[in-house]
């Protein structure tokens, strides 16, 4: 049985304004005219029936996941009680897919990329399920690097292909190594013996709850604790009180970087993962001045700027690499080399409130 769990907890910090914490990107039309969080489900669909998919997040985000994806079993709404990061979320969502099947494969699968060509997408996941299905395998999907982004993580692959499945090859991973510092990933780039991770994870519950057992024992405690209540009157209780105690540690730092049995299969099909306002500039056609331009805007020597807005005017003139991006009750204008430190401006915001 195949099982999808999407993860839909993050808060979209880089894209504010547009991005709020009450409507964080995966629930925002960036790319097409679905939301992101939509689109993850209509690509699962072609993968499993809807029954299948579990969503991930936290209460706040449960009534945007059941108005924007109506058809999704209220129950396949896993609700946590507070974000301890995507290893948490991950563990949590194994419990369920485990009812259903503890062999059933699990497609774990961020909710807020970018997809262009959804049929080769389709085929490396199947490559990567067959994977999953032959072993106690932890496999995963690696992109082409294409410049030294600090905040993925790396794959350090051998290049011998250890086999070929579904048409698509798999590597056997040397190294996973989460957000290396700039020199390390520019170092990783050049090598070409890296891929970044686009991710996704794709395993047998089995497999990935004995990885947590090994290598997050406090994790696997607290899931043991959850397993046992699940029917009871108590779960909601319970899930509280295991996750505080819970360090916040995501799969990659806590299993990834750790486990021996990974594997990866390469894919080339437009991938963007739409981590800050720049990535914008890949999705959307620009202009003669190679600006990205949304909304009602007028611009007189203005190069390479990212603007977008709605129904006001806005207007530039003789401003180069800048991002401009006016919601209704906020307005961002902000250097292009400094798209990835947006969230510094929600620290001060927090600080100041
Ligand atoms: N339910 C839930 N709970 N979901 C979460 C939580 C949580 O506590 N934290 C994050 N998520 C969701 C996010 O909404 C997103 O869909 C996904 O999990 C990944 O979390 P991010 O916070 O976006 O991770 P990242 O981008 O820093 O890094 C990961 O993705 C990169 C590629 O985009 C890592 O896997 C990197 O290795 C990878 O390169
Ligand atoms: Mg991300």
């Amino acid at each position: 049985m195949i099982t999808g769990v999407i993860m839909a907890g993050g808060k979209g910090e880089r894209f504010w304004p547009k991005s709020r914490i009450k409507m964080p990107k995966q629930f925002l039309k960036l790319y097409g005219d679905r939301t992101m969080i939509q689109q993850t489900v209509d690509r699962l669909k072609r993968l499993m029936p809807i029954k299948n998919i579990f969503v991930v997040t936290n209460i706040d985000y449960a009534g945007l996941i059941s108005d924007q994806i109506p058809e999704l079993p209220t129950e396949n709404i896993l609700i946590e009680p507070m974000g301890k990061n995507t290893a948490a979320c991950i563990g949590l969502a194994a419990l369920h897919t485990e009812r259903l099947d503890k062999d059933s494969i699990m497609v774990v699968v961020p909710s807020d990329h970018v997809i262009k060509d959804e049929e080769t997408y389709l085929g490396v996941l199947k490559t990567a399920i067959e994977k999953a299905k032959s072993g106690n395998n932890l496999v995963t999907i690696g992109i082409k690097p294409l410049h030294p982004e600090t905040g993925y993580g790396y794959i350090n692959f051998r290049k011998i292909t250890h086999e070929i499945l579904n048409n698509n090859p798999v590597h056997k991973v040397e190294r996973f190594v989460e957000k290396p510092d700039y020199d390390t990933a520019v170092k990783y780039v050049e090598s070409g013996n890296y891929l970044w991770n686009s991710g996704m994870f794709i395993w047998k519950t089995s497999t990935i709850l004995n990885a947590i057992k090994e290598y997050m024992p406090q994790l696997y405690s607290a899931l043991n604790v959850i397993r046992e209540h699940f029917d009871s009157d108590e779960i909601e209780k319970v899930l509280y009180e295991e996750y505080s105690k819970l360090e916040s540690i995501s799969i990659d730092y806590g299993i990834m970087e750790k486990a021996k049995n990974v594997y990866v299969v390469p894919g080339d099909f437009g991938w963007d993962d739409v981590g800050s306002w720049t990535s914008i500039e890949r999705l959307y056609e620009k202009d003669e001045n190679g600006n990205v331009i949304k909304g009602n805007v007028v611009s007189v020597d203005t190069k390479k700027c990212i603007i977008t807005g709605s129904d006001k005017l806005i207007a530039t003139l003789g401003i180069e690499d800048v991002i401009v991006v006016d919601t209704e009750d906020a307005l961002l204008i902000c250097s292009k080399d400094k798209a990835q430190n947006v969230k510094e401006i929600l620290k001060e915001l927090k600080e100041k409130n």
